[in-house]
């Protein structure tokens, strides 16, 4: 997805807020509050940074594999004390215990392994210090599995595409999408991450399922 997204930035905030039906507003802003003013914070995968630039913190660390989408969200962001770092979740370039609270606002997704980055997300997390995921979810059953699929089937596509000027659509709908797409469909249902972070010895797990069960926000306690 990374390839992707350094792409699409300059349209990433339009087609997801399309493509959530003006969602994704809510469901960071439910996250940023976890946020204190004296906080020290580190964003995984900020993307063009349009998370970032909603929270309160004392210092921010922003992760991100791809220099090219840290550059673009250090500009969005405008602020000088913030840092933006080369890497990968699955290492971080961190020492243990630094940060109140780590962030994965639609990056956990695209972790290779999932395992390896909460281990090291927790790793960098003070004692007390908290994590803070959301991310899409397939519903695993029933009448909301077939809506869901429906729309990122058939309404997704076309809808996200209209975040695009008209010369660059047919390539997000042909190329870009279909990767995005694939990237949702393996990620699965949000069940099994919440067990995932209570096996790894988070405390306090909360799974909150949003919007038709399309959606999750958890949070767990070191
Ligand atoms: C969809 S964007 C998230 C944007 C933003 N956080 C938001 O609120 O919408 C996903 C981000 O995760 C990053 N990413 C992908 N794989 C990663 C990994 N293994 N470790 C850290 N970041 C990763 C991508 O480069 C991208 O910036």
């Amino acid at each position: 997805m990374v390839g992707v997204l350094d792409d699409v930035l300059p349209y990433y905030e339009k087609f997801n807020t399309l493509n959530t039906f003006g969602q994704l507003r809510r469901w960071r802003d439910m996250a940023a509050r976890l946020a204190a003013r004296e906080d020290t914070v580190l964003e995984i995968g900020p993307g063009s940074g349009g998370f970032a630039a909603t929270l309160s913190y004392g210092e921010l660390y922003c992760l991100d594999p791809s220099l090219r989408i840290l550059e673009y969200a250090r500009q969005e962001l405008h602020d000088d004390g913030a840092q933006f770092v080369g890497g990968i979740a699955e290492n971080l370039p961190f020492d243990d215990g630094l940060f109140d609270i780590v962030f994965c606002i639609f990056s956990f997704r695209d972790f290779m392994s999932k395992a390896a980055g909460l281990r090291e997300i927790k790793r960098v997390l003070k004692e007390e210090g908290r994590i803070c995921i959301v991310d899409v979810s397939f519903p695993e059953d029933g009448i909301l599995k077939s809506i869901v699929n429906f729309h990122i089937h058939r309404i997704a596509p076309h809808l996200s595409a209209l975040a695009f000027p008209r010369d660059k659509r047919r390539v997000w709908k042909d190329k870009h999408y279909p990767e995005f797409l694939r990237t949702l469909e393996a990620f699965g249902g949000a069940s099994q991450y919440a067990r995932m972070l209570t096996d790894l010895g988070f405390r306090e797990v909360d799974m909150r399922l949003l919007f038709g069960r399309s959606a999750f926000i958890m949070t767990g306690v070191k």
